[in-house]
């Protein structure tokens, strides 16, 4: 009697009329966040949709997704059991696993804990702040060699294998002390996931939802299963060959931070820590999170670059007048303040994280009145409330200067309401990785290059949807600003 007083509460929800079996799965078209922003219009910031038989709720809005992420975070916290997520890290991954509770606590917090003492590790070189800088700094003068040898062999190219093996560097550096040249193409086939995968891993995934689904021999079904089986063996040798070198007294990089906390579990009071397989699975997720999020990021940045030149112009003139020529460096953060404010505008504009990971709730709970049953989908629609009308003036419009004030500071209570790392319990924990790569990234590719787009393209801002949207591959052009220097 109570299931049928909740399912009867549940159904109070408002929402759009489904189908049997497939429910609204047809409705959702190519850009799902899209057409919840249309039903918004309709049903309010909450509403229900049935993929396939599963009812998922959907929270769009800053109030709600506040009260979701943050004020009622605890209830909210869960992932959903979804069979796209059950073969990542082999189903122990903490980012996926639908395990929550205080073992899983404990485990983002010695994966983020292994992150921020890697990345805020002393350099080796003496001129840089920490060991992140430095490899940053390191991978991106590889990228503009690249870059340059694109340019003069070919005159255009397509820049996106060139930023993921250098952003995948970054990571492998912090996570297993070691890079890999770019004509590795074993190393590419790792890092470069396909674009089924990202639409698989994405809310809205057809497998997910009808179960039959996933038995059959499609491609957008199969293929992020045999990716993930390749990265996972990349990723497990290395673990392997670390656990057989480790020395507790030279710690080398994070999977190394991992194995201490690992064999440090007999001597801790605390009733949880990481198995063997479990550090397999966290460098897993952080080396997953941390390559396909930053070098998206990137990919589109370049290509707002050239479709906005005077935009692209106006970062080099703040670059010029404020560093010159020496090299771009994380303290520069608080000079390039234009720079940070097209940061903010791409993150807002693209908001090529639509969705956060699906949520699920971990208890019965309530939303803007509503009563939600323990163990429901939850998608959060950031994409919305980067473009909402009652956040933003004309939010259609890229206008990075929407983030400075009128004596040139960056306006920090608005750039903290663009939604793309998630908040709360959940929230990405390689926020500031992710923001100081992308820094040095973009500011010492546009020192060194003006960026062009090929005569007569046309280029096509709109992105293909996934858990991470990328945008149509285009060509590039890369100048040399000072061919003599
Ligand atoms: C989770 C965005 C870079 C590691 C997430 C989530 C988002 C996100 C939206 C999900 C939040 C939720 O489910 O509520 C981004 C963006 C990035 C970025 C836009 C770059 C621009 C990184 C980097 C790392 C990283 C560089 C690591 C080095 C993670 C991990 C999680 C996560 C481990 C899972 C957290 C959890 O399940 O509790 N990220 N991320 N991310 N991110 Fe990031």
């Amino acid at each position: 009697k109570a299931l049928r007083s909740k399912r009867r509460k549940q159904v109070s929800l408002p929402g759009p009329w489904s189908f049997p079996i497939i429910g609204n799965l047809l409705q959702l078209g190519d850009h799902p966040y899209l057409t919840f922003m249309e039903m918004k219009k309709k049903y309010g910031d909450v509403f229900l949709i049935k993929l396939g038989m599963v009812p998922v709720v959907v929270v769009n809005g800053m109030e709600m997704v506040k009260q979701v992420l943050l004020k009622n975070g605890e209830h909210f916290a869960g992932r959903p059991n979804m069979h796209t997520f059950s073969y990542m890290a082999d189903g122990k991954s903490f980012s996926f696993s639908v395990n929550y509770g205080e073992s899983w606590k404990l485990h983002k917090k010695i994966a983020s804990n292994a992150l921020q003492t890697f990345s805020k590790a002393e350099a080796k070189s003496s001129t840089c702040s920490c060991l992140l800088e430095e490899h940053i700094i390191e991978e991106v003068s590889e990228m503009i060699k690249v870059f340059a040898e694109l340019t003069s062999k070919n005159g255009s190219f397509d820049p996106r294998n060139a930023i993921t093996c250098a952003v995948a560097n970054v990571i492998c550096f912090l996570c297993f002390g070691k890079r890999y040249d770019h004509s590795n193409e074993e190393f590419l086939r790792i890092v470069k996931t396909n674009d089924d995968l990202l639409k698989a891993s994405s809310a809205a995934n057809p497998a997910d939802f009808i179960p039959c689904f996933r038995y059959l021999p499609l491609r957008i079904i199969n293929a992020p299963r045999e990716f993930y089986q390749v990265v996972n063996q990349f990723i497990a040798l290395q673990v392997q060959d670390h656990l057989t070198t480790y020395d507790k007294d030279c710690m080398r990089d994070i999977t190394d931070a991992l194995i201490t906390t690992c064999q440090n579990k007999y001597a801790s009071t605390k009733t949880a820590t990481l198995t063997d397989d479990e550090i397999i699975s966290t460098v897993s997720d952080i080396f997953g999170a941390g390559v396909e999020t930053v070098s998206t990021c990137l990919y589109w940045s370049f290509l707002y670059l050239i479709h906005y030149p005077e935009i692209q112009a106006k970062i080099q003139e703040e670059i010029d007048e404020n560093i010159g020529m020496k090299s771009p460096r994380l303290e520069d953060r608080k000079i390039l303040l234009y720079t940070e404010a097209f940061i903010n505008e791409i993150f807002r504009h693209s908001s090529f994280v639509p969705f956060t990971i699906p949520h699920c709730t971990t208890a019965d709970t309530t939303l803007n009145g509503f009563f939600i049953p323990r163990k429901t989908c939850i998608f959060i629609n950031l994409y919305q409330v980067n473009h909402d009308e009652t956040i933003w003036d004309n939010p259609t419009v890229f206008r990075p200067e929407r983030f400075l004030n009128e004596n040139g500071k960056l306006n920090k209570s608005l750039t903290e309401k663009v939604l793309i790392f998630g908040m709360g319990i959940r929230k990405c924990l390689g926020e500031d990785v992710a923001r100081n790569e992308i820094f040095i990234f973009l500011t010492t590719v546009l020192q060194q290059f003006k960026l062009k787009k090929c005569p007569g393209a046309e280029l096509d801002l709109t992105p293909t949807y996934g858990l991470s949207m990328k945008p149509k591959p285009y060509q590039l052009q890369a100048a040399p600003r000072f061919p003599d220097s």
